[in-house]
């Protein structure tokens, strides 16, 4: 199959290609979209066969649900059988944008869709190509990120290509997306609402409009022995080719035990790479030291991160150090994903070694 690809930005929307994309979504087929969090590889949510296309697109396990996005809100009611007040309360706040929310299944949605589930995730994003589409669509669009199983997450169009060009009908691209992690997942069907993947919604965020609200306990923790809720969140993901080792500690430390690994690395004839900031780029010797923004730019650290995992593969680098970032606010999301990119290997520098 001959992958289509189509330039279009927020700021000018070509009708007539959103048009002839809907028109593949309700054939059937399978487009590539940009939203505000990552590059999506949609499909009609209401086809049991476009999601079984996805499924073998992406190389992903049947199992793992796909989030229904939707370009209104009273779409909410056709797929969800019940929507409690709290699904009023963040909607009001948070959408549309970058939440997802974890509802009772309406029959229209598809087995295939929910991989067996009873329950929905649904989300109304705020990327007008997004929108587009999902309207000229018919308004149910199944889309997990757009990229292989267990690479990155797409935040650029070329990647969608690297990863789909070939298996899919058409890619649109919308250039860089604004946030670069996935949408923040929250899980109401229990009795409390459950933060099943952090994003860029923070707890904090939720917090202040549901009064309370809990976070699945293996979100942060590598050594909990129980499933994560999300599905998704239980597979090996984000995996860089290179071992990827978080180093923690005081900053000169960490710099200092950094750079020995890499001497001891280079010594042997690896390949060695760097996560860095802007603050400390410059302290480093490796053969490649990229810098994910300045330290106290969460919105930078967040969009480049993916990104500069996806560089480390292109540049076949063996083992790959990255300092430690904030967990709080949109801290949490960022190292969740460091985290699961690391296999959760983390070295803790307290001393001189
Ligand atoms: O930002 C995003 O959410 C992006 C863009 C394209 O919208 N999409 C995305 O989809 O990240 P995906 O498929 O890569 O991740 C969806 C996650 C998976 O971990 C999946 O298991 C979980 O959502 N999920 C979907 N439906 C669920 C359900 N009914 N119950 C629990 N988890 C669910
Ligand atoms: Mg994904």
């Amino acid at each position: 199959m001959e992958t289509q690809i189509i330039r279009m930005d927020e700021e000018h929307i070509d009708q007539d290609a959103v048009y002839s994309a809907g028109q593949i979504l309700q054939r059937g087929g399978l487009v590539a979209f940009p939203t505000e969090t990552v590059y999506g590889l949609g499909g009609d949510a209401l086809n049991p066969d476009s999601s079984r296309k996805i499924y073998e697109a992406k190389g992903r396990p049947s199992d793992n649900p796909l989030i229904v996005h939707i370009c209104r809100f009273e779409d909410i009611f056709k797929v969800a059988s019940e929507v409690p007040e709290a699904a009023y309360k963040l909607a009001e706040a948070f959408w549309p944008g970058p939440l997802t929310m974890i509802l009772k299944k309406a029959d229209i949605v598809p087995q295939e869709t929910t991989g067996g589930l009873a329950t929905v995730a649904v989300r109304f994003p705020s990327h007008k190509v997004a929108l587009a589409l999902i309207d000229a669509a018919g308004g149910f669009v199944a889309a997990p990120s757009a990229n292989r199983s267990k690479r990155p997450s797409p935040t650029l169009a070329k990647y969608v290509e690297e990863d789909m060009d070939g298996r899919i009908e058409m890619i649109i691209d919308g250039g860089e997306v604004g946030i670069g992690l996935e949408s923040t997942i929250v899980d109401l069907t229990g009795v409390e609402p459950i933060i099943l993947r952090p994003g860029f919604i923070t707890r904090e965020m939720l917090h202040q409009v549901l009064g309370s609200v809990d976070i699945d306990k293996t979100i942060l923790d590598g050594a909990c022995k129980l499933p994560p809720k999300a599905p998704g969140m239980r597979y090996k993901h984000y995996a860089p080719k290179g071992e990827l080792t978080i180093m923690e500690g005081c900053p000169e430390l960490v710099v200092e035990a950094i750079n020995r690994r890499c001497a001891a690395a280079k010594a042997d004839g690896a390949r060695v790479g760097v996560i860095a900031t802007d603050e400390t780029c410059h302290l480093y010797v490796a053969d490649s030291v990229k810098s994910v923004g300045p330290r106290q730019d969460e919105e930078a650290v967040g969009r480049s991160l993916f990104r500069i995992l996806r560089e480390f593969d292109d540049e076949e680098m063996e083992y790959i150090y990255s300092e430690s970032f904030g967990e709080s606010g949109f801290g949490q999301a960022i190292m969740n994903r460091l985290l699961k990119a690391a296999g959760h290997r983390v070295e803790q520098i307290d001393k001189e070694e």
